[in-house]
């Protein structure tokens, strides 16, 4: 069991009764997920994904790794939300949030479009200045304007340099098997696509090519994160009972309690993109009509200095959900000094991740007297199998919290309100458009 949900710093804060008025709810929503009839069921690919994938595709997809390891220095990921998110997790959980300092024998990594900020756009194309470049355009869709817009300046740039036939050997395209924008311009071009599945929804697809292409040109192995994800599907798909439907249970009994915003905190540098994609999960799955667990996150003891003081002392509002990582192969060791003019003698010798254990233990226990509980999740390690284990652990805690909240876990409704006003005011043709413009126009 790579995850072992642990309730010692819940004590006082929830009674057997509040967690067993929930339970019922938990129960129904493990059933209508097996019986695949409730809301978003034509989303629920990812339930079975970890046995269930196309192995030929996979296969596929190391070669491709391969290829691309290969030919460029500079390997570029262009996406936004659930196409970009899952892969830059695992890359920096599994390898370093430092990867592109590392010496390592792949290509550095960058992931552009996820934004539309000119200035990151501007210096990814000057680190790419006399680089051997790729590019993986991931896009469900294939029609979202930010992955859009910088994969025009990348497929010029590649063209330019490298020309069409060289830049068709270097642009690989993550999309939709037949519809969309991006599959024409692929089918045009003549790329490598790799398929995002019709019924797995972009936050639940890290472990499909959106995910495992990058994941695998950074030379994690993705049999093992499979597999991961297979002894969680095992672990928890379909039963009562377990810790991931323990964990939806605590956090809507803390939501019914008016805890409506769940913190989510681990003690490595490594996990800051891990809880991107956690916060993307579970905010679009459960955020909607109403309702909803507001997901935060912080880096501790980093953020100890910061939003610690409001975690301790603030607006009572809040629970924290700790990922407590047993075995993650650091050395490092607080160094001997006999002069000892710190005053750190007395830790002389023990490792980081001993300190750093203790400063989670002395946090608990502080946050739980500020009245702040802490659910705490241990993971063994931050192999790939364990990081294939947590997403599917947080993904049907995911599906199994937003049926008990009452809403559709696998829609997205309220990404579309942006999107409308910003098309109206860019000036795209179209009535609707038009007609949204001038609204808009005139309350500017
Ligand atoms: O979870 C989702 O569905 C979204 O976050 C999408 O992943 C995101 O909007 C990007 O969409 P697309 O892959 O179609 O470009």
């Amino acid at each position: 069991m790579a995850i072992k949900l642990n309730e010692k710093y819940l004590k006082g804060f929830i009674t057997e009764d509040e967690l067993n008025a929930v339970k019922p709810d938990t129960a129904k929503a493990i059933e209508t997920l097996n019986a695949r009839n409730g809301k978003g069921n034509d989303f629920l690919g990812w339930i079975d994904l970890p046995v269930n994938y196309d192995k030929v595709e996979f296969e596929a997809i190391k070669k491709a790794a391969e290829k691309i390891k290969k030919s460029c220095d500079v390997f570029i990921v262009i996406g936004i939300g659930g196409s970009y998110l899952g892969a830059r997790a695992a890359i920096e959980f599994v390898k370093s949030p430092l990867y592109n300092s590392l010496k390592k024998d792949t290509p550095d990594i960058y992931f552009a479009g996820n934004g539309l900020s000119g200035t990151a756009l501007d210096e990814l194309l000057s680190i790419c200045e006399g680089k051997d470049i790729c590019v993986n355009v991931i896009s469900k869709s294939g029609t979202t304007t930010e992955p859009a817009i910088a994969f025009r300046v990348f497929r010029d740039l590649l063209e330019k340099k490298y020309g069409e036939e060289g830049a068709k050997e270097r642009i690989f395209a993550t999309t939709d098997k037949a519809k969309g924008s991006l599959k024409m311009l692929a089918d045009q071009k003549g790329y490598e696509t790799f398929v995002v599945p019709d019924d797995v929804g972009g936050r639940f697809s890290v472990l499909t090519a959106v995910g495992l292409l990058p994941i695998a040109v950074a030379g994690c192995d993705i049999d093992k994160m499979m597999e991961g994800a297979a002894a969680a599907r095992e672990a928890y798909n379909g039963k009562v009972g377990t810790d991931c439907e323990r964990y939806a249970i605590i956090r809507n009994a803390f939501y019914r309690n008016g805890k409506a915003i769940e913190i989510l905190a681990c003690y490595h540098s490594f996990f800051t993109m891990t809880a991107e994609w956690w916060k993307q999960l579970y905010g679009e799955s459960e955020g909607k009509d109403g309702k909803g667990i507001f997901p935060a996150s912080v880096i501790f003891s980093t953020d100890l200095h910061s939003m610690g003081q409001m975690i301790q002392d603030g607006v009572r509002n809040i629970f924290e959900t700790v990922v407590d990582i047993k075995e993650t192969g650091a050395k490092a060791v607080v160094p001997s000094d006999e002069a000892n003019l710190d005053g750190l003698g007395f830790i002389a010798g023990q490792s980081l991740d001993s300190v750093n254990h203790k400063a989670f233990q002395a946090t608990a226990l502080a946050h739980c007297d500020g009245g702040a509980p802490n659910i705490v999740l241990e993971l063994d390690s931050k192999s790939e199998f364990d990081f294939g284990y947590m997403v599917y652990f947080f993904e049907y805690a995911c599906a199994i919290s937003g049926y008990t909240l009452g809403v559709n876990p696998f829609d997205q409704p309220g990404v579309e309100g942006y999107k409308k006003n910003m098309y109206a005011l860019l000036g795209k043709p179209g009535a609707e458009n038009e007609a949204r413009r001038a609204e808009l126009l005139a309350r500017l």
